[in-house]
């Protein structure tokens, strides 16, 4: 895999435009499946995830046209398939809405058990749970889930745990089904009403996205739409925190600042100066950092892909902050990596204990999963010295040209590609 060379101590500066949302793009590309006509999505963020999910697409038979660099055109007329490729699917977890879609198109769905980020066990229980209660009939065997049902009707499904992912599975499968579906505990993402915008565009039914319940009346079939993808909170909040880490004053530019209230509140319980316009948000890290406890929670809470990134900045305030991951069972993988930097972390289950103030030094360090490796670039630009991160292939899963931005705002990165390693280790003849 490639590295990343990064050279710390610059303050960034300057103005980003955020890219569109990844967890949106990957919601509603399976969607495309679900109508015969032409779709057009706008404002797909520059990803691996977005390549990928539209690679199965193409696999499945969907014709697609590029129409500049982040928007496609889709004619989605009759699919070859209803099994998506393996050696596509376990590149991206996302994947799995596919379920959803071909179940409900086609009464009929194969698909591979998903892969992803490795945050600890990630059951896909609920999203059977609510398949069934639709009426679908469902099998595992060797590593592949296979769903049918003649038409899937309707259902009350409750969800034991609020899962993004169950909530997209489940809008997908009834919208096209037989009479009313209610989905109560579901979660409430901007990404969920995202998605539920575009199907509603489609011709789709679907009330109360956004909010706890969500209420799905199914149609026979769905039509044309052109849509335009949201902003990515999360690629906001990653630079809104280099700002933060760097001492910097960025101006990050085409967000929707609703969607990162946790966000703003927390950056300003730490000390930092966040100033809100309707589209932009302005952070400036000056002065001293106050340690804060920290809590993730689904959304409004705290977003759990932001807590590797504001550890890193906590290592930076003088005294003792607590951060409790509420979503995922093993997100701390990040934790031993920054302690090679110097960090002083203690975790305890679910817990962990940041004793900051002292500077971060630059080291090799590893990305395990996407948003760590978000958070090493972070480290790695507050540090002092060079840091070498490696697997760096997790980073462009969800990140539009992170490095690429982070340069314009002046931080000092280089990407060294495998050839370079290949071509240094080779002997001459
Ligand atoms: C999505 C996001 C990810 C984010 C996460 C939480 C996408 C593509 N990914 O992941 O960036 O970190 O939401 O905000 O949108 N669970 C079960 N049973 C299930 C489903 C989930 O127990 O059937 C548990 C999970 O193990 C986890 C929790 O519910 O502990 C939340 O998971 P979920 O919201 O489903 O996360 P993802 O959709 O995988």
């Amino acid at each position: 895999m490639d590295k990343l060379i990064i050279r710390g101590g610059q303050r960034l500066s300057g103005k980003v435009k955020v890219s569109g949302s990844k967890n949106a793009a990957v919601a509603v590309l399976p969607a495309v499946v679900l109508s015969q006509d032409k779709l057009t999505l706008h404002n797909l963020p520059d990803i691996t995830d977005v390549h990928t999910m539209v690679s199965i697409l193409e696999d499945l038979g969907v014709p697609i046209r590029r129409r500049g660099a982040n928007s496609i055109e889709f004619r989605p007329s009759m699919l070859r398939g209803y099994t998506p490729p393996y050696d596509l699917v376990k590149k991206m977890r996302a994947s799995y809405y596919l379920m959803g879609s071909l179940l409900a198109r086609y009464g009929r769905a194969e698909v591979p058990i998903p892969g992803g980020c490795d945050l600890g066990p990630r059951p896909i229980d609920q999203h059977l749970k609510g398949f069934a209660a639709m009426g679908a009939n469902i099998e595992i065997e060797r590593g592949l889930i296979s769903l049918s049902a003649n038409r899937l009707r309707g259902a009350h499904i409750y969800l034991d745990v609020v899962s993004v992912g169950a909530t997209v599975n489940l809008m997908l499968a009834a919208v096209m089904a037989e009479g009313k579906t209610v989905l109560e505990n579901v979660a409430k993402e901007p990404e969920i009403v995202d998605l539920a915008n575009f199907l509603n565009a489609m011709g789709a039914s679907i009330k109360g996205a956004g909010t706890d319940v969500i209420r799905i009346t199914g149609v026979s079939e769905l039509g044309g739409a052109e849509h335009v993808v949201i902003p990515d909170r999360i690629e906001a909040g990653t630079f809104m925190l280099a700002a933060a880490i760097t001492g910097g004053d960025v101006v990050i530019d085409e967000v929707i600042p609703k969607h990162l209230e946790a966000v703003l509140a927390k950056l300003r319980e730490v000390g930092v100066d966040v100033e809100v316009e309707p589209e932009r948000i302005r952070v400036r890290g000056m002065g001293e950092l106050e340690p804060v406890d920290l809590k993730t929670f689904p959304y409004p809470g705290f977003p759990t892909d932001l807590q590797p990134l504001m550890m890193v900045l906590l290592t930076a305030a003088r005294g003792t902050s607590v951060i409790t991951e509420n979503v995922f069972d093993g997100r701390f993988r990040h934790v031993d990596e920054l302690k090679r930097m110097g960090a002083r972390i203690k975790v305890e289950g679910r817990t962990a204990i940041i004793e900051g103030g002292e500077p971060l030094s630059g080291a090799p360090v590893t990305a395990t999963d996407l948003r760590a490796g978000a958070a090493l670039m972070l480290a790695g630009l507050a540090a002092q010295g060079e840091t070498v991160l490696s697997d760096v292939e997790h980073i462009y899963r969800g990140y539009d040209h992170l490095e690429e931005k982070l340069a314009g705002l002046g931080g000092l990165i280089r990407r060294e590609r495998r050839d370079h390693y290949r071509a240094r280790s080779r002997k001459p003849v």
